[in-house]
């Protein structure tokens, strides 16, 4: 019987968030902290599921109906990015399966769990069946799963989990560009509130409805603001970088994305000196960064818990998806 585990980064939107799923690009950076999938071949006929950290105990429904009726939640990518690589591959299983997920960071941080695990369940289950996909291929299925189930969005963290480093990034995997550059010295700040990226992404579009043209407009400048961001991070101008994350932070709040907890942790952060700070992700709550030098990390890092939010221990540019064992 055949036993998997396979991990896969979570991420942190470094710019262009929102502006991304109309068509601009945005930077992304993988980050070390990972979701593990172990998938395991098993003598009943019957897809079952262990993900202790949404929830999730023994979930058991019979292989034929994996991806058919009502799934919970924490359940949803796993078992629908396993019925869209066996569709996907034409292929039948001739044993049951047993997964467990288990992940490094909580789901509350908006560091796109969800899309690492379907991307994580590709991977685990095309290596279960010998079958060999590319990076693009395995893109394609997972950010086809997470269409299925959310209807919405980029695939921006379904790009950082498969490839990991650091991308500029095109909707769709239109454009998924790997960026050499080491570390970006940030520090990340929990708002401890969960946000819900389908409901801001409708509310940015629902605010502007009389005003389509102006919310172009504004989507238009941060895409043109993330190709400056660009070429500010391959050269390694941080100061020149934080003045565009506080740029980027104004479109974000024009939008009407940010909330005053992650503005007054932002705001803190900038007052010790930062290069720049913003939120990271849709808004409405999850994470902000902070870019920051060596001399004033603890100093952002305090006025930032100052304000309420927790630190968060993260490092940028991580590797994406592995086969473990
Ligand atoms: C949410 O993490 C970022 C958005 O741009 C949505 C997406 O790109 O899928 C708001």
């Amino acid at each position: 019987m055949k036993k998997i585990t396979v991990s896969a980064p979570g991420k942190l939107m470094l710019f262009g968030e929102h502006a991304v799923v109309y068509g601009r690009p945005c930077l992304v950076t993988a980050v070390n902290q990972r979701i593990r999938l172990t998938i395991e071949e098993i003598d009943s006929q019957d897809f079952l599921l262990d993900a202790p950290d949404v929830g999730i105990a023994s979930y058991k429904k019979p292989l034929r109906k994996i991806g058919i009726g009502d799934m919970p939640k924490g359940v949803k990518f796993v078992e629908v990015a396993i019925k869209s690589v066996l569709s996907a591959v034409k292929k039948e299983m001739s044993h049951g399966i047993h997964i467990t997920t288990s992940s490094e960071f909580s789901s509350q941080f908006g560091f796109g769990s969800s899309s690492a695990a379907s991307v994580c369940a590709v991977v685990a289950m095309a290596e279960l069946l010998n079958v060999n996909l590319s990076q693009k291929e395995i893109f394609d299925i997972a950010y086809q799963t997470v269409l299925d189930i959310q209807g919405k969005g980029s695939g921006y963290d379904v790009a950082a989990a498969v490839y990991g480093g650091t991308l500029y990034f095109v909707i769709g995997g239109e454009k998924i560009e790997s960026l050499t550059i080491s570390d970006i010295p940030l520090v990340v700040g929990y708002s401890g509130v969960k946000a819900d990226t389908v409901t801001l992404i409708n509310a940015a579009k629902e605010r502007f409805k009389n005003t389509p043209e102006v919310l172009e407009k504004m989507y238009t400048e941060i895409g043109e603001l993330v190709t400056e961001a660009k070429d500010a991070l391959l050269k390694k101008d941080f100061p020149l970088l934080g003045i565009l994350m506080n740029k980027n932070q104004l479109y974000l709040q024009q939008l009407g994305v940010s909330i005053p907890k992650l503005d007054a942790m932002i705001e803190a952060a900038n007052s010790v000196d930062a290069y720049g700070a913003k939120l990271s992700g849709a808004g409405g709550g999850d994470c902000m960064i902070a870019l920051v030098s060596e001399e004033n990390k603890q100093a952002v890092e305090k006025a930032i818990e100052k304000v309420g939010g927790e630190i968060l221990s993260v490092k940028t540019n991580a590797k994406g998806v592995a086969i473990e064992a």
